[in-house]
């Protein structure tokens, strides 16, 4: 049944769930709001509650017990063990998929399949469990080749090699060596796209979907996108690339066919669809799917949404969303991660992090937290990507403003971030 007034658990600790909380916090639908097992900023918003996000029964436990009407999931392991299965299955709302729709972003072998089944673009590529076969491909294709393993590997499970010698044992690691554990006992081999990478992140409600700013995520821990890969340094949105024409592209050739394709596969989807796009000389092509926000992406996205965000996450996960409520702001957002000395290899941890009043934080400014919790009443860093300084404003150059302006009130031993976030929207508009 759904319920006027909402007791609402938010799953997962990182920035994408301090986003969350913090866009609906204020929302008056909101009755009670508990994060699980949320970080250290999330506790200053928000009640939060000792459940890690990983334990399935636990987390059904408490949202029977405490009377909660309504789960949002964050991030994509609860939802691929079942978590919103399982929450249905006792009556309770679910933003975010079942496990048949996760599968989306558990396997890329089962996203390869159904892309091609819904001639939907994508890089041209197969799955493989033998390794044999997998050389034998990559020797014999006519274009350069990226390896992933299919299974989730927290972002780190995509190879792009510089020659076929590389291509083939990486292919050899994930299905003989172990590389990835399971999550590499099927591999896909794809073609190497060329262009320039959009995310695109849709609520969506079966047919019906919102279709949220295009974003730019920066995954080198570099200036001039150098250096080993994160989680994502920072974003921005809108991101320009994605013309109207881009999203129309998207809109007709990808979203359309990918929604009817889950209704076609039985699969009732209720959550974020996260749409990763190459944007290449002959047209939008699938690099991922994700069943979740993107992290930095939601960041950026959460303060462009200027009707009450929880609403449309409960419409949705009541099965009822209308598209024509939704309003987006017409601004611009920034967000520059803050890390801890050392990422993305070992990094420092426990280090106190000085932190401004919320009366030393302007209008259209959030620090978000994503690697920090609360020890004897101070925030101390415990993650590789520490904090989301976000800037909101009219205009690009002023959002990202704001937050570099935050990164100046803001400090702690070993703190690092990137000063050149957005750089190519900027250039593209010189
Ligand atoms: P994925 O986890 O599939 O999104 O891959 C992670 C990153 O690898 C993407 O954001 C791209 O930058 C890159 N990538 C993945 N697949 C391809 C491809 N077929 N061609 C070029 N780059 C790719
Ligand atoms: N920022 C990329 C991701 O969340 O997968």
């Amino acid at each position: 049944m759904k319920s006027e007034k909402l007791n609402v658990l938010v799953v997962g600790s990182g920035g994408r769930e301090h986003a969350i909380v913090k866009a609906i916090k204020n929302s008056p639908m909101l009755a009670k709001l508990v994060c699980a097992p949320g970080n250290g900023g999330i506790s200053r918003d928000c009640e939060v509650a000792n459940v890690s996000a990983e334990d399935i029964d636990g987390l059904v436990k408490l949202a029977k017990d405490g009377g909660f009407n309504l789960v949002i999931s964050g991030p994509e392991v609860p939802l691929s063990m079942g978590l919103a299965d399982k929450l249905r299955a006792e009556g309770i709302a679910v933003y975010g998929p079942n496990k048949d729709g996760a599968t989306l972003e558990a396997s890329k072998a089962f996203s390869k399949n159904f892309l091609k089944k819904y001639n939907i673009p994508t890089a041209i590529g197969e799955n493989f469990t033998d390794a044999d076969k997998a050389s034998e491909f990559i020797k014999n294709a006519s274009f350069d080749v990226v390896v992933k393993a299919s299974g989730l590997a927290a972002g780190k499970g995509v190879v792009i090699p510089e020659t076929r010698e590389e291509a083939i044992s990486a292919a050899r690691e994930m299905l003989e060596g172990g590389a990835f554990g399971d999550s590499g006992k099927e591999i896909v081999v794809e073609e190497k796209m060329e262009g320039e990478e959009a995310s695109i992140m849709l609520m969506v409600c079966k047919d019906k979907y919102v279709m949220l700013p295009a974003s730019q995520d920066h995954k080198r821990v570099g200036e001039g996108d150098t250096g080993l890969n994160t989680g994502g340094m920072g974003a921005y949105a809108p991101a320009a690339v994605a013309t109207p024409a881009v999203l129309e592209d998207v809109r007709k050739n990808i979203i359309e066919p990918t929604l009817a394709g889950l209704i076609a596969e039985g699969i009732d989807y209720r959550g974020t669809l996260y749409v990763g796009i190459m944007i290449t000389k002959n047209g939008a092509k699938v690099v991922e799917f994700n069943v979740r926000f993107g992290d930095p992406e939601c960041q950026v996205l959460m303060p462009l949404v200027k009707s009450d965000v929880l609403e449309i996450l409960n419409d949705i996960a009541n099965g009822e969303l209308d598209e024509s409520k939704v309003e987006i702001f017409d601004g611009f957002t920034a967000v520059v991660v803050m890390c801890a000395g050392g990422y993305p290899n070992s990094y420092r941890k426990g280090d106190v992090i000085k932190l401004p009043s919320d009366s030393e934080i302007p209008e259209g400014a959030w620090i978000i937290h994503a690697g920090t919790k609360e020890v004897n009443g101070e925030i101390v860093t415990s993650g590789g990507r520490v904090l989301g300084l976000t800037g909101t404003d009219k205009t690009l150059e002023g959002a990202l403003a704001k937050a570099y302006d935050l990164c100046n009130k803001v400090s702690f031993d070993g703190a690092f971030y990137r000063r050149d976030i957005a750089h190519r929207e900027l250039n593209r508009n010189k």
